[in-house]
């Protein structure tokens, strides 16, 4: 399977600064061979699909679970599918941290996602005291169990796991950290477990292709390092040498 590479430009580029993030974004052209994924956003989606020039497929960063309805300022998976999202963000480290998302709503958002037909990308990871004090795998066995029954009706998934420690602080968990997590991950998903598990926290052009190399990492969530088109197009040209596996 090639290496996902997926950027998250969280709330950064509005329409006219993603097509100019396209008119730039040009890696060389062996960069085919990875899975390029955009998560702009909502506002910027169409503009992203509009004018991206490479083999990419765009998502939304959080979707509500009902279809539609009056709840201000949400937006529904099916909405999103029809805007041309292939995936769908959910249970991001902001949402949780930021937002109070709770494991029973992102639970709810994965069946959303499912019935719309979208690829949900669901994220987890560990806050520095659990993983001070031990409780790394139990801390991602909840937050996968909370979901995984809800992934029997999704046709393709992908779960990200973003060490919450690590997110824009510039620290990045090694190719052995990311690994151990993964193997949890992959564990805590049972019969389910071969869909594609990505690492994201503080990724950069240096750390990608280690990163990446690491068993059981299928490919890289990137936030900060996604934003520059020549920084993420190094990104996705470090999936490309890695090769897929
Ligand atoms: P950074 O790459 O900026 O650490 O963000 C990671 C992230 O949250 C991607 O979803």
């Amino acid at each position: 399977m090639a290496k996902v590479v997926a950027g998250n430009w969280k709330m950064n580029h509005g329409p006219a600064v993603t097509e100019g993030f396209f008119e730039r974004f040009r890696p060389d052209a062996n960069a085919g061979s990875v899975r390029l994924v955009f998560f702009p956003p909502d506002l910027s989606l169409a503009a992203g699909i509009g004018s991206a020039r490479v083999p990419a497929d765009f998502g939304v960063q959080n979707i509500h679970w009902e279809a539609a309805g009056a709840l201000t300022g949400e937006i529904s998976a099916e909405m999103a599918k029809e805007a041309g999202a292939a995936l769908a963000l959910i249970g991001h480290s902001e949402r949780r941290h930021v937002f109070g998302e709770t494991d029973a709503e992102v639970d709810r958002k994965v069946g959303a996602a499912g019935r719309a037909g979208l690829v949900p990308v669901v994220c987890v990871g560990e806050l520095i005291e659990e993983r001070k004090a031990g409780r790394l795998e139990e801390v991602l066995r909840r937050q996968v169990g909370a979901f995984r029954a809800s992934l029997g009706a999704v046709e393709e998934f992908m779960v990200a796991y973003e060490p919450v420690w690590a997110i824009g602080t510039g620290e990045t968990a090694t190719p052995d950290d990311a690994s151990e997590a993964h193997a949890i991950v992959r564990d805590a998903l049972g019969s389910l477990g071969r869909a594609p598990v990505l690492y994201g926290g503080s990724v950069n052009p240096a750390n990608a292709a280690a990163l990446m190399s690491a068993p059981d990492v299928d490919g890289v969530l990137v936030g900060g390092a996604s934003l520059d088109p020549e920084v993420f197009a190094r990104i996705a040209e470090a999936g490309a040498a890695v090769g897929p596996g």
